[in-house]
């Protein structure tokens, strides 16, 4: 018998056309399947022979390499069994219970969906066409010319000190952000940035309050992560936790003050400090979502709810996929100073740290001015892209939406006539090539008016121009079969 490899894809690859190949599939899938169960003894190879009409050689060759591949083995004298262990007996890894919420309905990943190239009107896309390629790669260029060696190296898990340094000095001038370098992280996204935090201040069951409607991917990480989800209804002031009972203290509140996410209203200052109040009383962690709060129009960036925070209690998340590109991987956290050690230290276990390259290069990007001038660009870029859709529904679709221009952010809600199902609306869209998310999906209680999140930010003015034309012929017709029901 030649000598033959562990692995059985090798001999089987050199004979698959016979029936060696035939009948070693066979057992070795009986086997798995459990119809040859550990323990039982095969026939003999005389027997199997006959019955599988082979030549006793090729049984004995396939018991041979089934042997070799640690599913038979032969006691001498008494036969030929199936070894303990090789069967998959439904017994294989599944995730824990746990481990399956994510893939459950009622958590879904928003991150999965997208594997088309955007569509108008994708919501939370940057325009990835306005990025200064240019710039970067001048600087990546100089960067891999001349970085250090202790750079090659590095590994710290908070992030690279210069980029560190540039955020907090942003942050501080934007934002009146009140922090140290030694108070910033760098992480690879906002929801990495959440995830952190959700495993260093939350015990299973503990109660995580969410704006109402929300932001699904983190609703989603935070059920994931065993909280006990409770809504909080958002109106034109933003979350309205007055009205909470405080029967379950919230021990984290997710919170999207600038431009709340999806409605885009801004947490109003009454708001803020009851928000900051109830967060005292519960002594609850708030995580403040500063996703697309840079992108204000007409008037500066509003300070953060950090800002106002006297007892260490804020945590400010932002992130670079919405001001520079998701791809980059490049966010940020301003950690208060109780939760710095454990922070790094989980980062350190899990993520491990971000590409200091891809850091080192934004650092430069930061400090010679680009992140600025591309800010300023976006904005203008932004506005001009939420006033087209602003007119255009105006001038096609007044009779059926009300669309205000955002004061901020990507995206803006076109509200549709009551009765409508922003589910079907949106699927009816799809078949034209219009992309827009129900509010339905973003919201946690039953009912609340009917609306579609429309994404501008990624589209030039002639494709919202266009998008808005295809829009107005589908829902024209959805309010004409509306008006014959
Ligand atoms: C409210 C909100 N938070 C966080 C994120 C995720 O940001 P990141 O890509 O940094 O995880 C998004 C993305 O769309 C968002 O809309």
């Amino acid at each position: 018998m030649p000598k033959r490899s562990a692995s059985p894809e090798l001999p089987l690859a050199a004979e698959t056309s016979g029936k060696f190949a035939a009948l070693y599939g066979a057992l070795r899938q009986a086997i798995a399947e459990n119809r040859l169960p550990a323990g039982a003894r095969l026939p003999s190879s005389r027997d199997l022979a006959a019955q599988q009409r082979v030549a006793r050689g090729t049984v004995v060759a396939v018991f041979e390499q089934l042997a070799a591949d640690g599913f038979l083995e032969s006691r001498a004298g008494a036969g030929t069994f199936v070894r303990a262990g090789m069967n998959r007996n439904g017994r294989r890894p599944r995730p824990s219970a746990r481990g399956a919420l994510v893939v459950e309905p009622v958590v879904a990943s928003p991150f999965l969906e997208h594997r088309q190239e955007a569509r108008p009107f994708r919501t939370n896309v940057p325009a990835a066409d306005l990025f200064p390629r240019a710039a970067w790669a001048r600087i990546a260029g100089r960067h891999w010319r001349r970085a250090p060696s202790e750079l090659l190296e590095s590994e710290d898990p908070r992030g690279l000190p210069a980029l560190r340094t540039a955020l907090a000095e942003h942050l501080a001038t934007t934002r009146g952000v009140r922090c140290s370098v030694d108070n910033i992280v760098i992480t690879p996204s906002t929801q990495a940035s959440l995830d952190l935090i959700a495993r260093v201040v939350l015990s299973p069951k503990d109660t995580v309050w969410v704006e109402d409607p929300g932001y699904v991917g983190a609703r989603a990480l935070l059920r994931q992560a065993g909280a006990t989800v409770v809504p909080v209804p958002v109106d034109t002031q933003g979350m309205a936790v007055d009205g909470l009972s405080s029967a379950r203290p919230p021990r984290l509140i997710h919170v999207t003050p600038a431009h709340q996410s999806p409605l885009g209203v801004t947490l109003s200052l009454p708001r803020r400090q009851a928000l900051l109040q109830h967060a005292r009383r519960a002594n609850a962690l708030v995580f403040e979502d500063d996703y697309d709060g840079e992108f204000r129009f007409g008037t500066r960036p509003l300070a953060a709810l950090q800002s106002m925070d006297h007892d260490g209690r804020v945590v400010h998340a932002g992130s670079f996929s919405k001001t520079l590109l998701p791809s980059l991987r490049l966010a940020y956290m301003v950690v208060p100073d109780g939760l710095i050690d454990a922070v790094t230290a989980l980062l350190s276990l899990t993520l491990r740290f971000v590409s200091p390259h891809d850091q080192a290069v934004l650092a430069a990007f930061m400090a010679e001015g680009h992140f600025a001038r591309h800010m300023r660009r976006l904005r203008d870029a932004y506005a001009a892209r939420h006033a087209m859709l602003r007119s255009e529904c105006e001038r096609l679709l007044r009779d059926i939406v009300s669309f205000e221009a955002p004061a901020a952010g990507l995206d803006g809600v076109a509200w549709l006539p009551r009765r409508w199902s922003d589910t079907r609306t949106a699927r009816r869209l799809a078949g034209d090539a219009v992309e827009a998310r129900p509010l339905s999906q973003y919201r946690l209680a039953r009912g609340g008016a009917p609306g579609l999140v429309l994404g501008v930010a990624a589209f030039d003015e002639a494709a919202i121009r266009l998008a808005v034309g295809r829009m107005a012929a589908t829902l024209t017709r959805i309010a004409k079969e509306d008006a014959a029901r």
